[in-house]
């Protein structure tokens, strides 16, 4: 990464900006065509055709990026709406199962399952983490003949950890059951190919790595499960039809191909326009190249901390570090808190150094974007460093 694409994200260097993980940095490119979308419907010159061909053209570039059709992905507003269409669209029966490691969720991945549990009677086998890891084999070994759904999130939120995809896969598929994963974290940072990793569905939303706008996601199935799938929610746009849309009377309701199913009434617009822009930057550099940049600092920060004694969840580097890194004491802490006193202190005196970055489920977590280079990771480990040495110096 160079100093030219980190000057296109202002806030990168007014401020230590690590927390991607929970909102990504917008280029200044976003601002100025969010500018030009405002202009247009303020002057009464904007034009709905020209919007909808622009929601197609980004559905084919969000689909490219994931190795996927574009009929297989469809527009949605975020993460939680990707996966309850496509939980909801299952015909589900008592004392079936969806296997699912709920420590290492985000809540938006949990809820949903309960409330079929509580709906119809559904089973949700809750197995627990291994130091932070995916329980692949105990997920595995959940997995039977009444198993539904396998759920995950392809990087969890905290502690951060990519996760071992294709064992799930596997074994799922052996019984028939179909994998859901939740994107939120990996797309954008980390290259993804559905058809390689073989998962059924994927929900994303664009304010992390897709350097967007709250408000803009999409959800992606393969061609072969969507056309099983009957959406619960039905509108314009995920109903095919040969006419103009008022042209549909009393005919049999034939959906849209694949995911387009999915699609409800008029998009977010803006959303779409923003990410379409903010697109361009991560396609031209490259996820890949994005990918082996951002874990490069993530190994580097954990190295740093790891050298000044300070506790990082899963160790020295290896295959599981992603974009994030974490330190502190996983699960000793709700959501958005820590237990332990110490690592409250460290968080305050990070903030009030200006570094802005995470706590959750009682860690640190810093995480890395392709704005941010080792300047940050040294302002980091030199904040921390002098902290410790306060702490010395005071008992
Ligand atoms: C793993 C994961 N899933 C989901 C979300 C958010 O879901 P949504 O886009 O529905 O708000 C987040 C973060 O905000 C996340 O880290």
């Amino acid at each position: 990464m160079n100093e030219h694409i980190r000057s296109l994200f202002p806030g990168a260097s007014e401020r230590t900006y690590l927390n991607i993980a929970a909102k990504g940095l917008i280029p200044a490119t976003v601002r100025d065509v969010v500018h030009e979308y405002l202009d247009a419907q303020v002057s009464g010159t904007s034009n709905k055709d020209v919007l909808r061909e622009g929601v197609d053209e980004t559905r084919a570039l969000l689909a490219s990026m994931i190795g996927a059709d574009t009929d297989e992905v469809a527009i949605t507003k975020n993460v939680s709406e990707g996966l309850n269409l496509f939980a909801a669209s299952l015909e589900w029966h008592a004392g079936d199962n969806v296997v699912i490691c709920p420590e290492l969720e985000h809540p938006n991945n949990i809820y949903l399952w309960f409330n079929l549990a509580r709906r119809y009677g559904v089973e949700v086998r809750s197995i627990d983490p291994v130091d932070g890891m995916m329980p692949i084999e105990a997920m595995v070994a959940a997995i039977d003949d009444r198993t539904r759904i396998v759920t995950f999130p392809t990087i969890s939120f905290a502690p951060g950890f990519i996760t071992d995809v294709e064992p799930l896969v596997r074994a799922a598929r052996s019984v028939g059951a179909w994998t859901l994963a939740d994107g939120a974290q990996s797309i954008g940072s980390l290259d993804t190919d559905v058809r390689a990793l073989g998962i059924d569905a994927l929900a994303v939303a664009t304010q992390k790595g897709l350097l967007s706008l709250y408000g803009f996601g999409f959800l992606y199935v393969r061609r072969e499960v969507a056309e099983q799938l009957v959406p619960i929610h039905v509108a314009r746009y995920g109903i095919s039809l040969d006419a103009h849309e008022t042209a549909y009377s009393d005919g049999p309701l034939e959906y849209a191909p694949g995911a387009r199913r999915f699609d409800l009434g008029n998009y977010n617009y803006l959303g779409m326009t923003a990410t379409r822009a903010a697109l361009e930057i991560v396609t031209a550099v490259g996820v890949g190249a994005i990918e082996a940049h951002v874990q490069g600092l993530a190994a580097r920060l954990a190295d740093g901390l790891i050298d000044m004694g300070m506790p990082v969840v899963g160790g020295r580097p290896g295959v599981h570090l992603a974009h994030i890194v974490s330190s502190g004491h996983l699960g000793s802490g709700r959501h958005y808190s820590a237990d332990d006193p110490e690592v409250n202190a460290l968080h305050r005196h990070l903030v009030d150094e200006g570094i802005v970055f995470s706590l959750r489920s009682g860690v640190l977590r810093f995480s890395f974007g392709l704005y941010n280079d080792a300047s940050d990771v040294e302002r980091v480990l030199s904040s921390v460093r002098a902290w410790k040495e306060e702490g010395v110096l005071a008992s």
